[in-house]
């Protein structure tokens, strides 16, 4: 199995499925906004370990929704 490099500017938020940050970030760029349709996207989330990168993404996902209400709030 091909291991990703490590890469401190786009860390891994799913080591199950070297799924880094990046991805993160495209799929809800993308549109996803829920946690169901981050894993959809890019398999972050259902791996062997049972899911323990999911808290990790939903505060990602938290973090970015409230980023974009607050830009939005501020027009
Ligand atoms: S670290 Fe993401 S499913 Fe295991």
């Amino acid at each position: 199995m091909h291991k990703r490099k490590p890469d401190r500017r786009d860390p891994l938020v799913c080591l199950c499925n070297e799924v880094p940050r990046s991805r993160i970030d495209a799929a809800i760029d993308c549109g996803a906004c829920t946690l169901a349709q981050i894993f959809d996207a890019t398999w972050a989330g259902c791996g062997p370990c049972g899911g323990s990168c999911q808290p990790e993404i939903g505060r990602i996902l938290a973090e970015r929704v409230n980023a974009t209400t607050a830009v939005k709030g501020a027009r």
